[in-house]
């Protein structure tokens, strides 16, 4: 198949619905009997030993053990570890250590673990969050009795503890804090015949400064290998290499700047990998989220293309089974080995950022997840990912990253004689594993070599790496997490998942609700992929004809009926020459014909009751859905927001018309963060006040403008909407749609223009039940002096 052809199956598979998919995977990666044979017999064999040798465990295992992610002391954790290291001053890292260990049940935990790291933490976990109870449960002052209780035992000695704590977890996963210390650790380790890739701390740059600095780690790493394991020869597969994470060298590594990377970060970045390939040692693109897999793609086909590594069999990259795309993107690194004539390494994981892709797919409204939503899938998706690899070996050289060891041995079963290929671990994870696989390789078990990937940096870069490990190690799902769990029994732990996964139905997790369903009662608006070249291109190709085929006007519209008074163009604020429609301001006499027809409908809207109302609010998230291309069109011209932003803008305006629309009938959704709100009915929802005056901002200028008039409608007012005097064009499509969805003209009113002379002429008229407003202080200081008058 031709590249791009391969590239496009890619982009087919990103939100696959979950079931089919796995049904293919299933046939693809079903064991035969004699592989499932061999894989029982060494999985039972590894976890056997490790088990019996608990002895080994080290710190960290028992204590991810105790705090593990289900309870609420090991979520507590994450906080402290997420945070602690970040906070600058010690005050506010006394307010956090006071705000998250008070009140939790630390003494459960005390005793249980058999590692004195474990309950000396606990211990003194225990003791902060006492003291903190006792200060809470007084009748004086909090504050007060913290400063106090601090004076005696000393705030610092607790500040000091949970810091080292932390930074104790933290330095486990590390090698070094520089290349000497990392290398020093690592010759050992070398001499006993493991493999190194040694990974910059540091990702998500934010600045091109950030960037720079890590290029420069980077560059001195090369160096400090090249010098330590000096040699031109032998295979490039075996050599010492690094690692590298993509966002960690240009500060906006998305597609939506797909451009500007590949201009600026190719020369760079090719002149680095140069230097690696001139010492001989392999360098590895690591996976990071979903959304960078397409750039990262363009950039490591473009990067083969470079003639400084034309042919180079040192430049691989990671793929992750959990998404739904792995095996596509093997096939094509399959073809693009052909065609660049080179042997690419597959550094195959199962990825590490599965909590966050979840998240990040609702926050998006995707219409489904990249990612498999059961750990079965994401195994069933590795396996045959390890089938297609060990396939196509003469052009990848596969690179197997587990720490599981079921999944180590369905690696070795399936290449059965084949040892053209590697395994991986973390530093600071997987120890034994790897010792045990040895001793078995070592007593003609004939296993294949491994590989340390090994971080280097100090605590200012590690805070991402650390959560990831923490998240993989506190997971109930992890295997890492089971095995040290005496009560799971081995059988469950060597479970073939394909077989598991034939026999659940639905494939995917009923448990985890699609992107649209994670709210009771209401879907939310459907977003897009815009890190998705096909979705992107279809996106900016609409909003593109919307532009040149529609025109735009505002005009006050009062009664129902458009009120054009003196015309004036609207230009692009992005270029002022671009035309982008015509609009007119209210006249003062316009927002006091508006008042009087409003006050006037008030009570009717009113009296109509909330599940008409809210039918119409619905209606007009339908339309508000419909009319997409033209209000993310309208947003982008004449707001200058981006189309990330619009689209979010866009969806945010859908979603506020839905959950009115939910409050106006009574049945208002009770998020579970808003203790007390349980079963209430919404105040608003009981009776409307009047007229509202909804005075809009220009930097949310869909999405505000119609949550404050939803809102008010919603509970039976009638609405004077002022939008921002830079955005009248978006607010006329929003009223439009409201009046064509069946508000009546009389209840809702758009008066574009100038505020203050607007506002005055309504805002202290008795007849103005309320005001909403977002905008700035001085605005609304004026506003209170208006009313007041
Ligand atoms: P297992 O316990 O068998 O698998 C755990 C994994 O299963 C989770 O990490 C997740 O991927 C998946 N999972 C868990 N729950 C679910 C669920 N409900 N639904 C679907 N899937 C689920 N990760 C990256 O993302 N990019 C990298 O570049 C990368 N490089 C690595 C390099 C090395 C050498 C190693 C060892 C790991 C690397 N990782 C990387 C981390 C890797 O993704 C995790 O270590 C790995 O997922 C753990 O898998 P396992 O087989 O050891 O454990
Ligand atoms: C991570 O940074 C190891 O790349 C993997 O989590």
């Amino acid at each position: 198949m031709m590249l791009q052809n391969l590239r496009q199956a890619i982009s087919a598979a990103i939100l696959a619905d979950e079931d089919a998919l796995l049904d293919q995977l299933i046939e693809k990666a079903q064991l035969t009997p004699a592989e499932q044979a061999a894989t029982e017999v060494l999985a039972t064999e590894l976890i056997n030993q490790l088990r019996s040798a608990r002895r080994r465990r080290t710190g960290v295992d028992a204590f991810t053990q105790e705090y593990a992610l289900s309870s609420e002391e090991g979520v507590v954790l994450m906080c402290l570890a997420e945070s602690l290291l970040r906070v600058p001053d010690a005050e506010t890292q006394d307010r956090l250590i006071r705000d998250k260990v008070a009140g939790r049940d630390w003494d459960r935990h005390l005793g249980r673990s058999d590692s004195t790291f474990v309950n000396a933490s606990t211990w003194a976990l225990m003791l902060t969050g006492q003291v903190v109870e006792a200060a809470q449960s007084g009748r004086w002052d909090f504050d007060a009795i913290w400063r106090s209780v601090a004076a005696r035992l000393g705030e610092p000695v607790i500040r000091q503890a949970v810091i080292a704590a932390v930074r104790l977890l933290g330095r486990h996963f590390v090698m070094g804090r520089t290349m000497d210390e990392a290398i020093a650790a690592a010759r050992p380790l070398m001499q006993r015949g493991y493999r190194f890739s040694f990974d910059m701390l540091g990702e998500a740059a934010v600045t091109r400064a950030d960037a720079t600095r890590y290029f420069e780690r980077y560059r001195t790493a090369i160096h400090a290998i090249a010098k330590t394991w000096f040699s031109r020869t032998g295979s490039i597969f075996g050599r010492p290499g690094i690692s590298i994470k993509l966002t960690a060298l240009h500060p906006r590594f998305e597609y939506a700047k797909r451009r500007r990377v590949m201009l600026e970060l190719i020369p760079d970045l090719a002149a680095l990998i140069a230097e690696a390939r001139d010492a001989h040692l392999p360098v590895t693109l690591d996976a990071e989220e979903a959304d960078r897999l397409d750039l990262m793609l363009d950039v490591f086909g473009a990067l083969g293309e470079e003639r400084s590594l034309r042919g180079w069999d040192g430049l691989g990259l990671a793929v992750q089974g959990y998404q739904k795309r792995a095996l596509p993107v093997i096939a094509w690194l399959a073809g693009l080995a052909e065609q660049q004539k080179r042997r690419i390494p597959v550094r195959l994981v199962k990825g590490a950022y599965w909590d966050s892709e979840i998240k990040r797919a609702q926050e998006l409204g995707l219409e489904d997840y990249p990612v498999f939503t059961r750990k079965a899938g994401t195994d069933t998706s590795y396996i045959a990912c390890v089938r297609a690899l060990l396939a196509a070996h003469d052009r990848l050289f596969p690179q197997f990253a587990t720490h599981n060891a079921h999944t180590m041995a369905v690696v070795q079963a399936i290449a059965h004689t084949n040892r053209d290929f590697e395994f991986q671990r973390l530093h600071g994870m997987g120890e034994a594993l790897y010792e045990y696989y040895e001793d078995f390789s070592r007593s003609g078990g004939a296993g294949a070599p491994a590989r340390i990937y090994a971080p280097v940096g100090s605590h200012e870069d590690l805070l991402a790496y650390l959560i990831r490990r923490l998240l993989e190690n506190g997971a109930n799902t992890s295997f890492v997490h089971r095995l040290a769990n005496e009560t799971a029994p081995v059988e469950k732990l060597i479970a073939d998942p394909v077989e598991r996964l034939k026999s659940v139905q639905p494939k995917r997790n009923p448990n985890i609700p699609l992107p649209a369903d994670i709210f009771a009662g209401r879907r939310t608006a459907p977003g897009a992929l815009l890190a998705d070249p096909v979705a992107a291109n279809r996106i900016t190709s609409r909003m593109r004809t919307a532009f040149d085929t529609e025109q735009f006007s505002a005009a006050p519209i009062i009664g129902g009926k458009v009120c054009p008074r003196t015309e004036q163009a609207r230009f692009d604020p992005a270029d002022r020459t671009r035309p982008i429609g015509t609009a007119s301001e209210a006249t003062p006499d316009d927002a006091r014909d508006a008042l009087t027809l409003a006050s006037a409908a008030q009570d009717g809207w009113d009296r109509l009751g909330g599940a008409r109302r809210a039918e119409m609010l619905e209606r007009a998230a339908d339309l508000f859905q419909h009319n997409r291309r033209r209000l993310m069109a309208l947003l982008v011209r004449e707001a200058g927001r981006t189309v990330q932003n619009a689209l979010n803008e866009w969806r945010e305006a859908i979603d506020y018309l839905r959950y009115y629309a939910l409050a106006a009938r009574g049945s208002f959704e009770t998020p579970e963060y808003l203790p007390g709100v349980t079963g209430e009915r919404n105040e608003l929802a009981l009776r409307g006040r009047g007229v509202f005056a909804c005075i809009a901002p220009w930097n949310f200028p869909l999405s505000i403008f119609t949550g404050q008039a939803a809102a008010a409608l919603a509970a039976g007012n009638a609405v004077l909407a002022k939008p921002a005097e830079q955005t009248p064009l978006i607010a006329a499509a929003a009223v439009r749609i409201f009046l064509e969805a069946g508000v009546p003209g009389d209840v809702l009113h758009l008066l574009p223009g100038d505020g203050a002379r607007i506002g005055q002429a309504i805002l202290s008229d008795p007849r103005v039940a309320g005001v909403a407003f977002t905008g700035s202080t001085e605005t609304a200081a004026l506003i209170n002096r208006q009313l007041a008058a």
